[in-house]
């Protein structure tokens, strides 16, 4: 099992900040945030690890994490050079996976306390060509993915609505996803959104329409730190989380 961490994109929701540094260097806690998404895969085990980052602040990464050795990863860095959307940081991934290989993905402002062992476990549990994500109930699910389960099997997603203005569930897709190698083929099928990007969300959306992506709950505290709120908050949740 490999992992993927998505730490391109702009940012701008915390500008001016990230017009200086970007996002996930920013100090979440002691560490820079990048640092607990590492975390959480070498806990669950994955330590072969991919940061998709951006030209922005490049250098910065491996002044701080080198080659991961000091946090027990291995770390291989590849650059998206313009925020074309989360898929296409993903794509970006394809030569990092091999054949048959499953693996993680997570967003890169997005935190949490849980161990993704069990989590993981169950997805290599599903059959080859099926995706897994981890949902979050929260108090305002416009602000994200939203979840809609299949009325006959509640195993599965039926569809995400990406930030409805009236969700019909309070649940939020968080950016914890789990593939095989199946996804390059299906991120070549999305066409980009109306704001110009290739959204993961219609990447799930394919998998769900062929009863293909599955889902767990997380237990534990998760935030998405893309707003000065959250991230205040995160600092306060995780200052102690790192050694
Ligand atoms: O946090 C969970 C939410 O993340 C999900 O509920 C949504 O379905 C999903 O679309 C995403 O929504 P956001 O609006 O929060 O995505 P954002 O554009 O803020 O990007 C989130 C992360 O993805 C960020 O940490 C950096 C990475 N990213 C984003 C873009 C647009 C990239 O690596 N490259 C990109 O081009």
């Amino acid at each position: 099992m490999k992992g993927v961490i998505l730490a391109g994109g702009k940012g701008t929701r915390l500008y001016p900040l990230t017009r200086m540094m970007n996002k996930h260097l920013l100090p979440v806690g002691k560490y820079p945030m990048i640092c607990y998404g590492v975390d959480r895969l070498r806990k669950a085990g994955i330590t072969d690890i991919l940061l998709v980052i951006s030209r922005q602040s490049a250098g910065m990464y491996t002044d701080f994490l080198g080659s991961g050795a000091e946090f027990g990863v291995s770390l291989t860095y590849k650059v998206q050079e313009a925020a074309g959307g989360i898929a296409e940081a993903l794509e970006l991934a394809k030569d990092f996976v091999s054949a048959g290989e499953r693996f993680v993905v997570l967003l890169g402002d997005n935190l949490f306390t849980e161990d993704l062992t069990p989590y993981v476990d169950s997805y290599l549990r599903q059959p080859e060509g099926t995706a897994k994500v981890l949902l979050k109930p929260v108090e305002d699910a416009r602000r994200y993915g939203v979840p809609v389960f299949d009325s006959t099997d509640s195993a599965w997603i039926a569809h995400i609505e990406e930030k409805p203005k009236q969700p019909k569930t309070s649940y939020c897709v968080t950016g914890i996803y789990m593939y095989d190698k199946a996804v390059f083929d299906i991120i070549r099928r999305i066409s980009p959104s109306r704001r110009g990007e290739l959204e993961i969300t219609d990447v799930n959306n394919l998998y769900a329409a062929d009863r293909k992506l599955s889902y767990d709950v997380l237990k534990e505290w998760w935030s998405d730190a893309g707003t000065f709120d959250s991230l205040r908050e995160a600092g306060e949740k995780l200052k102690d989380a790192l050694p």
